[in-house]
């Protein structure tokens, strides 16, 4: 089975193209393209995402990436019939192009309404898409949500543009439900290569919890087989990354923040400056996170040190600080709640679970702590938003759905 992925959730335009072999539970993945454009150098001017251009972006981008994977893939072909009427009136077969063309004229006037609310895409997609041969594919899979709504209804009308145009199923897809996967993918190989290899998707032992980390969600899910969530735990304010990217534009750096923060932490050039910040929670006996707390101890710690030193000889001590205080609390509940649920998986997934201090101290943890637990991260090529990881539960969980009862959900949940 081949799914074409679609992800437009929040700044990330992504289109993939993965074949399924074998069973449900475990089938070996064949990935034919994978694409990822970034918007985040325009949203940087703006320190952080803004819906309406994320969604114009997502309109100019999808066409030519949905080519260029179907290049890649190997199944790109130009329409030779039934793309307009190629023969001329007055041939004896004018009854036939009449009925072409009459028969384009419907494709369009449903496109266009499928489209109404993409006009730039509807543009390029009459010009570009229209003309191509259905490709070989089984099913289109797309985010419905959580993420940014303006975004989230460009990847799915496009979906349903599709779905129409090549009378393809639809299937669409929770975006948390697809950082889960992203740390289920087993390489052949040791070395990671996401593209023209093959993998398959670790056959886990349960019960497991999944702590997902993300620019816009932190929590942490239990579940006994996939498809079957239940959150135990979430932020109650800001989740982890969001709080990665507020320090960073109080330390007056770009966005996103958590690769700089990140590397900034790792600077040793400032040790003589001695910071505590606060780990919100740490001790709470529920699984619920708070991040805001401690960007607000930022502010403050900041504004007290800016009186004595110039910011950028301060950057790295808080930088550090605010790392450590956030890792820890992400360790310390996750490692708390993996015992408290017997639990013989842990799993990380999300933008956040790249940070390399995270990965390994919660490694660490779960060993001293949970002996005999399995833990797998994703690997940080798929750590961020792209489409491969929505490919995979919409062949192992998700089922398709007729395209007028597909909506976006800003807010989906995964129980
Ligand atoms: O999953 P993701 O790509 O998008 C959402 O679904 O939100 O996560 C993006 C978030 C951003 O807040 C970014 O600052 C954070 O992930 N992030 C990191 C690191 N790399 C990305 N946070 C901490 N350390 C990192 N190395
Ligand atoms: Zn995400």
């Amino acid at each position: 089975m081949k799914i074409l992925s679609i992800e437009t959730s929040c700044d990330e335009t992504s289109i993939a193209i993965v074949e399924f072999k074998g069973a449900k539970t475990n089938p070996a993945i064949e990935v034919k393209s994978h694409i990822i454009t970034s918007q985040e150098k325009l949203h940087a001017k703006f320190g952080g995402v803004v819906p309406n251009l994320a969604k114009r972006e997502h309109q100019l981008n999808l066409p030519p990436i949905l080519l260029q994977s179907l290049k890649e893939a190997k199944l790109y072909n130009v329409k030779l019939k039934n793309c307009g009427p190629r023969m001329t009136p007055w041939s004896h077969r004018r009854g036939q192009v009449l009925r072409e063309k009459s028969e384009l004229q419907l494709k369009i006037q449903n496109l266009e309404k499928i489209l109404e609310r993409e006009p730039e895409l509807l543009k390029i997609f009459k010009k570009y898409i229209l003309p191509i041969n259905p490709p070989k594919i089984d099913a289109i899979a797309v985010t419905r949500g959580p993420g940014l709504e303006p975004a989230l209804w460009v990847g799915i009308n496009f979906a349903k543009a599709l779905g129409y145009l090549w009378k393809k199923p639809v299937i669409p897809v929770n975006h948390m439900e697809g950082h889960i996967f992203s740390a289920l993918i087993e390489p052949k190989k040791s070395k990671f290569e996401v593209r023209g290899t093959k993998h398959r998707i670790i056959n886990l032992k349960y019960p497991a919890i999944a702590l997902l980390v993300s620019g816009g969600h932190t929590e942490l899910v239990y579940f006994k087989k996939l498809g079957k969530y239940k959150i135990i735990g979430e932020t109650l304010d800001d989740a982890a990354g969001e709080s990665f990217d507020k320090v960073a534009r109080l330390l007056g750096l770009g966005y996103p923040g958590g690769p700089i923060i990140s590397r900034l932490a790792d600077k040793r050039s400032d040790e003589k400056i001695k910071i505590v910040l606060p780990r919100p929670m740490i001790h709470s006996k529920n699984f619920d996170f708070s991040f805001s707390g401690l960007k607000t101890a930022v502010l403050y710690k900041l504004e007290e040190l800016k009186k004595n030193y110039p910011l950028k000889e301060i950057r790295s001590a808080v930088a550090r600080e605010f790392e450590n205080a956030a890792v820890e609390v992400l360790v310390k509940k996750t490692t708390r709640a993996a015992f408290a649920y017997k639990v013989k998986t842990v799993i990380m997934g999300g933008g956040v679970s790249a940070n390399k201090k995270l990965r390994k101290e919660l490694k660490n943890a779960l060993e001293k702590e949970t002996p005999g637990v399995n833990f797998f991260a994703s690997n940080s090529k798929l750590s961020g938003d792209n489409a491969l990881i929505i490919s995979l539960p919409a062949f192992v969980t998700c089922k398709k759905i007729p395209p007028d009862k597909i909506t976006a959900d800003g807010n989906l949940r995964l129980t």
